[in-house]
């Protein structure tokens, strides 16, 4: 077998030339003398910013691509030396590209516009074009000159998506070390840029003084959280879009504190906190349209992966054998990585049901992706996570459902569906319908948030709270298998009654909060698709406030990033890239940043701020962190992580 990793290690400079003849010779010529100079330590790359392909969801539209032109060939029995989409996605973005520009694949190739290249070579590849070196630690000016172990991890810090078990995405008043009236004087400490990175969607950890965080580029960095000075970076086999959790691990007859997360290929984590070094990869889904977007929970040495998937982006593609990916969530031995149990969101497993016109063989039923981390209920020993739609019809009991899982056995404890039939894939609706979509197309009303596991009435009952897409909050009693305890509608009475304070919007079903709300112990608190942030009490649903944060200069801003609460003081992050802290007693806003523009960064790489549109930002010791440009659809792109203090 050739050494693919030899043949294709291009230098970065060299991607961002143009495509005309002469870049495409050049590029050419960089790949030979690469090749020449072996498989030796990377060299300092230049510190220009290679060119990826697109500014924004390139993931998604990336796999389009791969739905429209290549899945004819790549997965047909027809075209047996076709390597599969599996093997596909093994390859480097830049093998996947020269395939397409200049080598066996030139002529699918040149058919698409170089964009679409780029981006199917990055989607299937989980990386970007030319990120592999140019990301490495060592080429850049910030490095910590001393790299002392870690102190305890149980200080304070944000550790995970949830900051704790339940959740939650709240900071305590020690923990934060912020309040209502010192937040306005946070003011931008340091920046740091992902070279070669354009959606900033790793949500930032802090533990021990250090930050932890997962980019678009496959790069994991470790930096201190007082200057931004880089301790290592680790290079993962995929983008990875969720944030790290720390923990204590034995491995390898030696006990250090690890760093769990997933990546974009289905590989969860564990690498060592101080070092970087890897400890265990395992993947934890053989289908290749899946993909880890959410961080995993870790509990009792047990890591908890969320799975999720990519297929329902344009699975109506006719030459694509729709529909094969399913959700899951999968339990790791988190001292080995070695797997305990695997619980489908879907009973039954794909199976073949017709051919399409095209002699293509379609299979259902699939999708029901897990877009959250596990909520983990100890007393219960259960976890609870929200599923999201079907790609098939009819949909299974289970979308659009939140799942109570046995910790233990995996087993489905009790499951309560939010929204039945709702079975959707991407452009099936109308006048897009093809005969691989599902029959009857349901509202896209997946489940994407973390359920809050919390108390009410003094501490006598427990529920978990969580948002939708059209804007129903719930309050489910996991006493009573999900029995439902209260249930409003902030979209129908907010936004859509001008009178209210809100924004009339019709003709939109998601209204609502997305990827996550926060929760106090009084108030839940979130941000809104159609604007604004909106305060809940948690005993019954009833507004406390809502603020539209309105104004001539932000109309039709979305505030579909997770909100993040510590006492006091409520933040959420916009599509148009402005961070905001609101009073959590009447939500009037304390203070604001403008992230979408252009940082000097601490590691001296070009960098910009954009949407908010995902994770939120984090809170420790008296610091705030954001990462800034990730637009999940039409959003502004950004490839930098901000620092906030207020001392
Ligand atoms: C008409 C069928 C067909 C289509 C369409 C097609 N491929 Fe291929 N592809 C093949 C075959 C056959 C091979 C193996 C060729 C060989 O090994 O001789 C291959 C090989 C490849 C390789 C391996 C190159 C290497 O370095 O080993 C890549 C990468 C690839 N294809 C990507 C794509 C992508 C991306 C698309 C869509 C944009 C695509 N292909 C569309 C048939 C196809």
């Amino acid at each position: 077998m050739r050494d693919p990793t030899a043949r294709h290690r291009v230098t970065p400079g060299a991607l961002a030339l143009g495509i005309g003849a002469f870049g495409l010779a050049m590029l050419g010529l960089a790949m030979q003398v690469s090749a020449a100079v072996g498989t030796g330590p990377a060299a300092p790359a230049s510190r220009a910013v290679p060119k990826a392909s697109s500014e924004r969801n390139a993931t998604e539209l990336g796999f389009a691509v791969f739905q429209q032109h290549c899945v004819g060939c790549h997965g047909n029995k027809a075209y047996a030396r076709a390597p599969s989409p599996a093997a596909l996605r093994a390859m480097t973005p830049e093998r996947i590209y020269t395939a397409l520009t200049t080598g066996m694949m030139k002529s699918v190739g040149d058919t698409l516009s170089d964009q679409d290249r780029r981006r199917v070579a990055e989607s299937l590849a989980g990386q970007l074009l030319g990120s592999a070196r140019s990301g490495d630690a060592s080429t850049m000016p910030n490095r910590c000159r001393r790299n002392p172990p870690l102190r305890g991890i149980s200080g304070a810090g944000w550790n995970g998506w949830g900051n704790g078990l339940a959740n939650w995405r709240f900071q305590n008043a020690r923990g934060a070390g912020l309040t209502a009236a010192s937040v306005g004087r946070l003011e931008l400490k340091w920046a740091f840029g992902y070279p070669g990175g354009t959606s900033a969607f790793g949500q930032p950890t802090v533990v021990a003084g250090r930050v932890f965080v997962g980019t678009d580029t496959g790069y994991i960095y470790s930096l201190d959280s007082r200057t931004g000075c880089i301790y290592w970076s680790y290079r993962t086999r995929a983008g990875v879009r969720n944030a790290m959790t720390i923990g204590p691990i034995d491995t390898q007859g030696h006990r250090s504190y690890a760093v769990f997360f997933g990546d974009l290929k289905s590989n969860a984590y564990a690498i060592d906190a101080r070092t970087g070094r890897q400890l265990w990869v395992a993947h934890v889904d053989d289908n290749f349209a899946t993909r880890v977007t959410a961080a995993p929970a870790l509990y009792r040495g047990r890591l908890y992966v969320p799975v999720s998937g990519w297929e329902g982006f344009s699975a109506k593609v006719l030459d694509y054998p729709c529909c094969t990916e399913v959700g899951s969530v999968v339990a790791l031995d988190a001292n080995t990585g070695k797997m305990l149990w695997k619980h489908y969101s879907i009973a039954e497993r794909p199976h073949p049901t017709h051919k399409n016109s095209r002699g293509i063989q379609l299979w259902a039923p699939a999708g029901v992706p897990i877009w959250n981390t596990p909520t983990i209920d100890a007393r219960h020993r259960a976890l609870y996570v929200g599923t999201g739609d079907a790609s098939t019809y009819p949909a299974p009991t289970t979308s659009d459902a939140i799942l109570a899982l046995d910790l233990n056995t995996g087993h489905l404890l009790w499951s309560r569906q939010i929204y039945a039939n709702d079975s959707f894939i991407v452009g099936c609706a109308g006048k897009g319908f093809t005969e691989n979509c599902p029959k009857v197309i349901g509202p896209d009303w997946d489940i994407p948030m973390s359920p809050m596991l919390t108390r009410l009435d003094g501490g006598a009952m427990t529920a978990i709270i969580f948002g939708t897409k059209p804007g129903d909050i719930l309050a489910l009693d996991p006493n009573k298998r999900g029995k439902l305890l209260w249930r409003v509608n902030i979209a129908r009475d907010l936004v859509e009654t001008p009178s209210a304070g809100g924004r009339a919007r019709s003709g939109r079903s998601n209204l609502g909060p997305l990827w996550g709300g926060a929760l106090d112990g009084q108030n839940a608190y979130f941000g809104l698709n159609a604007g604004g942030v909106v305060a809940l009490s948690i005993s019954d649903g009833h507004r406390i406030w809502y603020t539209p944060l309105d104004t001539k200069a932000n109309r039709g801003v979305t505030y579909s990033a997770a909100t993040t609460a510590i006492p006091g003081v409520v933040f959420v992050g916009g599509s148009d890239g402005r961070l905001w802290a609101l009073s959590s007693a009447d939500g009037h806003p304390l203070w604001s940043y403008q992230t979408a523009r252009a940082f000097s960064t601490v590691n001296a790489v070009p960098a910009h701020g954009g949407s908010i549109e995902a994770p939120g930002p984090t809170v420790a010791d008296g610091m705030l962190f954001v990462g800034s440009g990730y637009g999940v659809v039409t959003g502004i792109p950004g490839n930098v992580l901000l620092a906030f203090s207020a001392h």
